[in-house]
This record gives C-alpha cells, sequence and structure tokens, in this order.
C-alpha cells in the first residue's frame, strides 16, 4: 500500500502517523512533508501548490491513495486533475472545495438549504458594505469571501473598526482577490465546536467534536493564530449534538453540493457555533483542520486508512464506522518567535527524547544546510498527550511542549481550559 500525502505540516504528520499505525507496511511518500514525515516515509521536495508537479509524481509513484492536506491545492483544482488520470484521491473537487474557497458561495448554498447559519449580505463595493454593518448594528462581522489563509475574518465590536476593515477589503485591496467580494455578517454568540465528517457524498461518518485555540496567549488572549492548540472530546458534543449537525447541517449542505453539480466526497469540517437558538455554522472547511486533526486522530482506534481508501476508491463508506478511545487528546502548539506577525525561521531546535502517550507532531520545521532541525514557520510542533482525564493531558501536553528547546518559543499552557471550567461547574452544581 502506498499513499501519496500532499501537505507539509502537523495535520500531514498526524495523517500519515495514523495510517503508518492503520498498516505498519505501508509506504509514505510526502511532497513536500518535513523532518517529522521524513521518520515515515519518503518527503519530495515540491510545493503542495506545484498541480502539475503533483500529479508528474503520482503518475510516476502511482500511489493507492492520495490524501491532499491544505485547501489551497484542493481550490486548486489537484483532486480533479489527479481523478483524471486515475489516480484515487481523498479529497473534493475544486467545484466542490468551493464551500470553503468562497463564503459567499457557502452562504448561498446554506440558505437554499435551509442550514443554520448567520445571517449575511454579499458585497462588492465598500458604501453597501458599510450600509449593511450599519443594519445589522455592531458586533459585527466582515469576511473576506476568498481564501485569506485565516486572515480574512474581521469580528468587529464598532462601525468604526468595521468600516476599517471594509475599506481594508474593498478599498485597500489588503487581500487581493479573495477581499474584492466580502460578507457582513451577523455576529454569533456562543462556544465553537470543530465538527469534522469523512464523506462520500451521501453517507457521513462523523468525527470526535474537538475546540480549536486561536488566540496566541493564555485566557483566549492576544491576536488570532492559525491556532496555538486543540482538544477532544467536548462534553458539548453530545450524541445527539451530533446527530443533530448531521441531519440539519451535513446532509443538506451534501444534497445541495451535489444538486449544484459539485457533490463533495473528502472530508467535510463544520465550524459550529452553539448559539442559544441551537448550532449554526460558522464557516465550513474542504478539508482536515489544523490543529485538531492532531488532537483527534490519536483517539481514533478504528482504522482511518479503510474509510480515506473507501471515499477514494468509489466504494463507499455505508457500513462503516469508527470507533474511539474513551481517553482525552490535548494539542499544544509550539510557534516560533513574532509569530503570528513576523515567524522567525532558521532558529536551532533541541527536541527531548520520546515518550509514551505524548506525539511531537512537526508543523514548520526543516534541516538546514548543516542538517541541524530548525524552525521554518509559524507554527513549528504540535505536542498531543493523551491521557485518562482532561487536566492529566493538559498538563502533560504543556510539560512536553515545554520540554522543546528553541530561542523564542511560544505556546499556551491552559489548552481545554473551557472544558475544564465546565466540568469545575458540574462538580460544583
Ligand atoms: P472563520 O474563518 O469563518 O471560521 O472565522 C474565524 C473566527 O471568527 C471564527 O472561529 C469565529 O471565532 C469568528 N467568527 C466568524 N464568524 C462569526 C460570526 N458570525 N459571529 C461571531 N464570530 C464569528
Ligand atoms: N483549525 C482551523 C482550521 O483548520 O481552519
Amino acid at each position: 500500500m502506498r499513499v501519496l500525502i500532499v501537505g507539509g505540516g502537523g495535520r500531514e504528520h498526524a495523517l500519515a502517523w495514523k495510517l503508518t499505525q492503520d498498516q505498519p507496511s505501508i509506504e509514505i511518500i510526502a511532497a513536500p512533508g518535513n523532518p517529522g514525515l521524513a521518520t515515515l516515509g519518503r518527503c519530495v521536495a515540491m510545493s503542495a501548490d506545484d498541480i502539475l508537479g503533483i500529479v508528474a509524481l503520482a503518475m510516476q509513484e502511482k500511489p493507492n491513495l492520495v490524501v491532499i492536506g491544505p485547501e489551497a491545492p484542493l481550490a486548486a483544482g489537484l483532486a480533479d486533475a489527479l481523478r483524471t488520470v486515475g489516480i484515487p484521491v481523498f479529497g473534493p473537487s475544486r467545484g466542490a472545495a468551493r464551500i470553503e474557497s468562497s463564503k459567499a458561495f457557502a452562504k448561498s448554498l446554506m440558505r437554499e438549504a435551509g442550514v443554520p447559519t448567520a445571517r449575511a449580505i454579499r458585497c462588492i463595493d465598500a458604501p453597501a458594505a458599510k450600509r449593511a454593518a450599519r443594519d445589522f448594528g455592531a458586533p459585527v462581522v466582515i469576511k473576506a469571501s476568498g481564501l485569506a489563509a485565516g486572515k480574512g475574518v474581521i469580528v468587529c465590536s464598532t462601525i468604526a473598526e468595521a468600516d476599517a476593515a471594509i475599506d481594508s477589503m474593498l478599498r485597500d485591496d489588503t487581500f487581493g482577490a479573495a477581499g474584492r467580494e466580502v460578507l457582513v455578517e451577523e455576529f454569533m454568540e456562543g462556544e465553537e465546536l470543530s465538527l469534522f465528517a469523512i464523506t462520500d457524498g451521501t453517507t457521513v461518518l462523523p468525527m470526535l467534536a474537538a475546540q480549536d485555540h486561536k488566540r496566541l496567549l493564555d485566557g483566549d488572549m492576544g491576536p488570532n493564530t492559525g491556532g496555538m492548540g486543540a482538544y477532544a472530546p467536548v462534553s458539548l458534543s453530545s450524541d445527539a449534538l451530533v446527530a443533530d449537525a448531521v441531519e440539519r447541517v451535513f446532509l443538506p449542505t451534501l444534497d445541495a453540493l451535489r444538486a449544484a453539480g459539485a457533490p463533495f466526497s473528502g472530508l467535510l469540517y463544520a465550524g459550529l457555533m452553539l448559539t442559544a437558538q441551537g448550532p449554526k455554522v460558522v464557516e465550513f472547511n474542504c478539508r482536515f483542520g489544523d490543529p485538531e486533526t492532531e488532537a483527534i486522530l490519536p483517539l481514533l482506534e478504528s482504522s482511518l486508512l479503510e474509510p480515506l481508501l473507501a471515499v477514494a476508491n468509489g466504494s463507499g463508506l455505508a457500513g462503516q464506522a469508527l470507533k474511539w478511545s474513551s481517553n482525552h487528546a490535548v494539542t499544544t502548539v509550539v510557534a516560533t518567535a513574532g509569530y503570528p506577525d513576523s515567524p522567525r525561521k532558521g532558529s536551532r531546535i533541541e527536541l527531548p527524547p520520546r515518550e509514551p502517550n505524548v506525539h511531537v507532531f512537526h508543523a514548520g520545521t526543516a534541516f538546514n544546510a548543516a542538517g541541524e532541525l530548525v524552525t521554518a514557520g509559524g507554527r513549528v510542533f504540535a505536542v498531543t498527550a493523551i491521557a485518562p482525564s482532561l487536566a492529566e493531558a493538559q498538563r502533560e501536553s504543556a510539560r512536553a511542549a515545554g520540554a522543546i528547546d528553541f530561542e523564542g518559543k511560544q505556546l499556551r499552557r491552559d489548552i481545554g481550559w473551557r472544558e475544564l471550567e465546565r466540568s469545575a461547574g458540574a462538580t460544583r452544581d
């Protein structure tokens, strides 16, 4: 069994790790991969965005399965290009990836399908967007419709902030083409959940819900980042809530995509807000989330390879089920100095010895010319600890992440704090 993984972050390392657990004889090829992935297989120095290069690589290596990690190659049509040359691929077509790559498309699809989500108005000129912001009133959310590397959403607490966000997108072109169409969106209040489902387009296998931590600092303070940690499971995500999300979010969305001529297969990620009126969709992503994947996969006791292959080769998911450990996982991201504004690259890293129940996934590392492990991206590692309680998993994850040494490293030590507060509250009640 040969699997090509496209991407080179913590998510891809975790995917490759799990597939290797499922089938130890598996041959992993990663493009571009990273030094962590290199311990599991062969890395090919090729950008995940190099569509022609990846297709040529796949034609040469003839993998049984290609798993595409990031959204950009999916939005650029990599899955379509691979299918055209007969290579089994886990990941949606370019058309179906619009559920993430165009927030305006996703919003109108949800509206037509009756999927619960915030009200929004699509605008392409600043005066109309400013009028819409005033109609909603502050707080209000301004979103670039296109892919903006996680930076295109601005939650504005005043109309002046909304005006500035609108001007930055529609007048000053700060986000380029991604921000030439914006959504002015009603503000929602509640806890957020990341709920992933593996799907062949009709059958949905929901995974364990996780909660991401986007702010840089403890207590959810500081600037927004790509994600400083995640934990799973989340007690808010009851069986009833997941069943409700399948019925009212995933299935109608998949039906609507099929009806729009863009059937979706792959991983559909629903970012949900648990509002007083029930769960509403904040956003969809067309791929595994990062860092949630690094928290979720170590808790998956059944095979990941089987459902991914079933989706990729078209045999479908009917009759398949996922089995989860009863343990808790906490993933602490270790970020480089200056992250998120100006991440410092090239700092030498000292890694402590491996430990049981701790997974150190490489997210932004590289070898320098001298063969030393150095920082190469904003988020450098995702360190997952598995334990029977959330408190212990948090402690162990923070401790193990703290034991990684490089200059100016940044990490949070409170991943999962909302859940711990909830359980403390429940004990008090
Ligand atoms: P997105 O990239 O769409 O997930 O948005 C990034 C973050 O912005 C989300 O995780 C939420 O915390 C926040 N956000 C997005 N839309 C809304 C909304 N309508 N109301 C409140 N917060 C939002
Ligand atoms: N954890 C957020 C994302 O993957 O988009």
